[in-house]
C-alpha cells in the first residue's frame, strides 16, 4: 500500500486566484485504484529532511489511467500541507499510501446522476469516466460560487464528456442562479412528480454526491424522498488514513435504527447516504 508516484505534470488549474492544482503521477497505483478511493500523500519538503508535517494529506483520485500507469489528483491549496505539495516538481517521486478506502459502486444499468458542490466535483470525474466506459448514462449537477470557479475547476473537461450538465452558480454568472440542490429537486420532480414514489419506473436513477456536508445532507434528503439510492463521499479530517487512530469516525444508522461507528478512511469515504447520521459529523 506504501508506494511512490513520479510527478509527470504539476500545473495550475484555471485562474491563479482559485489556488487549484493538477498533479499527474506515474506509478503502479493506477492499476488497482477505483473511483472514490484516495491517496494519502506525504507532503514533507524533500530538500529539508524532517518529519514535519507528520500527517499525510488525503487527496481523491480525479482520474485513473491504468493503460498509462497514471493517476491525476486535483487539489486546492488550503494550508501548510497543500502549500508544500504545490512545490513538488516534475521528476520528483512522491511517497503515497493507497489506493485507500472504499470507492463508489456502479449500477449495472440505468442512469447515474452526479451531484457536486465546489471542488467536490474532483472525485466524480473518475466516476463519470468509469460509468461511461460501462455504458451508463451520466448527468452532472454541479454548483459553485461563480463562472470563473467552474471553468477553473474543470468545466471544459466535463463538457468534453458530452453528458448533460446542470450547472448553478451563487451569483448567476453561469447556469442557474442558486444552489445545486434546487436543480436536482427540479429534475426529480419533473421525472417523478411532487410526491414520494417508489423509484421503479424507467429509467432507474442512482445518485453519487460529493461536496460540503450540508449539501450532501440535502441531496440525501431529496433522494430518500424520491426513493433514489444515493452514495455520499464524506470528507473528515484524517490522522493516519489507515484505520488506526480513530480520528475520522462517523456514525451510521441502519434500517432497524441501530447505530454503528465507522472509519471514513477505511470503511468509506463512500457510504450510503441514507445511513449517515449527519449531525454526528463535524
Ligand atoms: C477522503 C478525502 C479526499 C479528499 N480529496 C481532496 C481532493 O481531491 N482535492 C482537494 O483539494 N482536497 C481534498 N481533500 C481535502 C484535503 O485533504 C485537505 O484540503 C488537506 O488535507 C488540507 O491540508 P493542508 O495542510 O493544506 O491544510 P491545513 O492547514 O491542514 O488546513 C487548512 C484548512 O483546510 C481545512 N481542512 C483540512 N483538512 C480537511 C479535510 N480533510 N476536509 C475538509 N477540510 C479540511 C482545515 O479545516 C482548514 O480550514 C480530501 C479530504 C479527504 C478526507
Ligand atoms: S484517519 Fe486514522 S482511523 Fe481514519
Amino acid at each position: 500500500m506504501l508506494t511512490e508516484g513520479l510527478v509527470v505534470v504539476h500545473e495550475c488549474l484555471g485562474a491563479a486566484d482559485q489556488r487549484l492544482r493538477r498533479l499527474v503521477l506515474k506509478g503502479p497505483i493506477a492499476k488497482t485504484a477505483k473511483a472514490g478511493q484516495f491517496v494519502a500523500v506525504l507532503v514533507q519538503d524533500s530538500s529539508i529532511p524532517s518529519y514535519d508535517p507528520l500527517l499525510r494529506r488525503p487527496i481523491s483520485l480525479a482520474e485513473i489511467s491504468p493503460d498509462r500507469d497514471e493517476i491525476t489528483l486535483l487539489y486546492r491549496i488550503q494550508g501548510r500541507g497543500t502549500e508544500i505539495l504545490a512545490r513538488a516538481r516534475c521528476g520528483e517521486q512522491l511517497s503515497l499510501m493507497g489506493p485507500l478506502g472504499q470507492g463508489f459502486s456502479l449500477p449495472e444499468v440505468g442512469e447515474l446522476w452526479l451531484v457536486a458542490g465546489g471542488i467536490g466535483v474532483f472525485p466524480l470525474y473518475a466516476l463519470a469516466q468509469s460509468a461511461l466506459d460501462q455504458g451508463l448514462n451520466v448527468r452532472l449537477f454541479w454548483g459553485g460560487e461563480n463562472q470563473s470557479f467552474l471553468i477553473s475547476a474543470g468545466l471544459p473537461a466535463w463538457q468534453a464528456l458530452e453528458i448533460p450538465l446542470n450547472l448553478s452558480t451563487l451569483d448567476g454568472t453561469l447556469g442557474e442562479r442558486g444552489l445545486v440542490t434546487e436543480q436536482l429537486q427540479g429534475r426529480l420532480s419533473e421525472l417523478f412528480g411532487h410526491t414520494k414514489q417508489e423509484n421503479t419506473s424507467s429509467p432507474q436513477i442512482r445518485v453519487a454526491t460529493c461536496g460540503p456536508k450540508k449539501m450532501m445532507q440535502a441531496v440525501t434528503e431529496l433522494c430518500v424522498n424520491y426513493a433514489v439510492p444515493v452514495q455520499v463521499s464524506l470528507e473528515e479530517r484524517m490522522g493516519c488514513a489507515v484505520g488506526a487512530c480513530l480520528g475520522c469516525v462517523c456514525t451510521l444508522i441502519d434500517k432497524a435504527g441501530t447505530l454503528s461507528h465507522k472509519k471514513v478512511c477505511q470503511d468509506g469515504p463512500v457510504f450510503r447516504g441514507e445511513e449517515v447520521v449527519w449531525d454526528g459529523l463535524c
